[in-house]
């Protein structure tokens, strides 16, 4: 009869003599922890959940532990909570504290220990440990922008012929996140779908294999912006085309960074601000109102209130009157067109400059680092959106399935993103609809310039 309660006895002592002799053998000098240590965080007040195990029992890293009527505090709670020596405790806390305890029950995350109602985030997910009735994990279900069974799934299966990777500015937001605040292009309505991609006379094999507008116009073409989280692809992409265009037609007597800020305040009319706007309609703002440049406006990745409108002057709002002194005021465009294939945006290209193309966004686009991307079937059935960019070159690849033609495309989530800003996808077949809606505009150049430099632009 007594044997099982000696038994117990016995393997509790046996458990505690092996635990005490890890430490020289003297005491209970190994119960001085770590504990609270461990755990990070010392708390105020009555915190029951400040808690960690400790042979069996709990100990406590609240100042509730050094209570009156029992001292249930960690081992050592004074030395790391209270920076207090006290000499090397000789027993186990007595831990009596509320009846909840004898109910409470852990969880355990990534080998730590968590008790009832911890709340801890999963990536994108909090996570509460223990509901009503067990004492397991409780969390939300979002799916996460940065998923690491995509990333796994890329990286090991070679046939993808791209490379993914966990971007610290994405981890922990969810997917909703991404295509809601990190995109922003409405999808072109019907009518201008319809509109015509212009007739182009040229010869499409005499195009180059290789081409980079940032090699063939050095210091011409716009850097890596960032949109943060606003989605304001519709703005970024559009000042930034424009300003490339000045920037190339003029052979850089107008090089200039147009202010995307002043779309996403001031093309209001039918757009949506930081939730997207439509391409149409911005380029028809740019082509009415004209645009003001970055240091007149900077971008603020928010919606602000207007302060360059069409009719005030640049001096009232305190910025400074173009530099070159026959402009002087906004920068406006001609009318927006479209562009219909390959080829033609190719040669579009070589003529002047960068061009803007709408693109889907499947979830595993944001997790890429680099190589020539194509969606992947580990995201199909997720939700997607609508985004714009801007090609500024192409080339081909030599890989194992043969030759790999890829288009070079600036992206707006900074420049430690992809490849260096950039991406690189796959060409002539439209990947994620890419070529389907491509614009260009021209910029109204002065005509002086334009003389000057006439041999040398043609
Ligand atoms: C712990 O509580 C006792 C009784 O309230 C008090 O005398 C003692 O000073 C406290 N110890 C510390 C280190 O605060
Ligand atoms: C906790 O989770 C484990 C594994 O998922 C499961 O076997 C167990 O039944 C759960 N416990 C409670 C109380 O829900
Ligand atoms: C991603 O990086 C974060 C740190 O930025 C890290 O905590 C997380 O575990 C990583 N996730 C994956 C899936 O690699
Ligand atoms: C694109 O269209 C032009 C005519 O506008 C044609 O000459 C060219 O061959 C086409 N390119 C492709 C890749 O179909």
């Amino acid at each position: 009869m007594g044997w099982d309660r000696s038994l117990y006895s016995c393997i509790a002592f046996i458990s505690v003599f092996i635990f005490a002799s890890s430490a020289p053998f003297d005491d209970f000098s190994d119960l001085r922890g770590p504990y609270c240590e461990n755990r990070g965080r010392c708390c105020n007040g009555r915190q029951d959940t400040c808690a960690i195990p400790i042979l069996g029992t709990l100990c406590y890293c609240d100042d509730f532990c050094n209570n009156t009527r029992v001292d249930d505090c960690c081992p050592d709670y004074w030395s790391f909570c209270r920076g207090i020596y006290v000499p090397i405790p000789t027993r186990i806390p007595t831990t009596s504290r509320a009846p909840e305890i004898e109910e409470m029950k852990s969880c355990t995350y990534n080998g730590v220990n968590y008790f009832q109602k911890a709340r801890i985030k999963v990536n994108c997910n909090e996570c509460l440990c223990g509901g009503e009735l067990n004492s397991n994990w409780t969390c939300e279900t979002n799916k996460c922008l940065i998923d690491g069974n995509i990333i796994k799934t890329i990286n090991e299966e070679s046939p993808y012929g791209w490379t993914a990777t966990n971007y610290s500015e994405f981890y922990g937001r969810t997917l909703a996140d991404g295509i809601g605040l990190r995109l922003g292009t409405l999808p072109p309505q019907r009518f201008v779908l319809r509109m015509n991609p212009v007739r182009r006379i040229y010869d499409p094999n005499a195009l180059p294999r290789f081409f980079d507008s940032e090699e063939k116009w050095p210091g011409l073409v716009s850097d890596i912006q960032d949109q943060g989280w606003c989605a304001s692809s519709w703005a970024i992409s559009t000042a930034a085309v424009a300003s490339d265009r000045y920037a190339i037609v003029s052979k850089g007597y107008e090089k200039v960074q147009l202010s995307a800020q002043n779309l996403l305040s001031c093309n209001t009319k039918g757009q949506q601000n930081c939730e997207g706007g439509h391409l149409d309609r911005a380029w028809s703002f740019v082509r009415y109102n004209g645009l003001v440049d970055e240091d007149c406006f900077p971008y603020a990745a928010k919606f602000e209130k207007c302060l360059v409108k069409r009719k005030g002057r640049l001096l009232d709002a305190g910025c400074q009157p173009p530099p070159y002194k026959e402009r002087k005021n906004r920068y406006t465009v001609t009318p927006a067109y479209r562009l219909g294939n390959e080829t033609d945006i190719m040669y579009e290209i070589t003529r002047s400059g960068p061009v803007q193309a709408t693109m889907k966004v499947y979830h595993d686009f944001f997790m890429y680092r680099g190589g020539i991307y194509r969606h992947t079937d580990l995201s199909m059935n997720e939700l997607q959106g609508y985004h714009s960019v801007r090609i500024i070159g192409w080339g081909e690849e030599y890989t194992f399935n043969g030759v790999q033609k890829y288009w070079k495309v600036a992206n707006s989530w900074g420049p430690n993103w992809g490849e260096n800003g950039y991406f690189r996808i796959v060409r002539g077949v439209d990947e994620c609809e890419i070529e389907s809606f491509v614009l260009a505009v021209w910029p109204h150049v002065d005509r002086k310039i334009f003389l000057t430099n006439a041999n040398e632009i043609i």
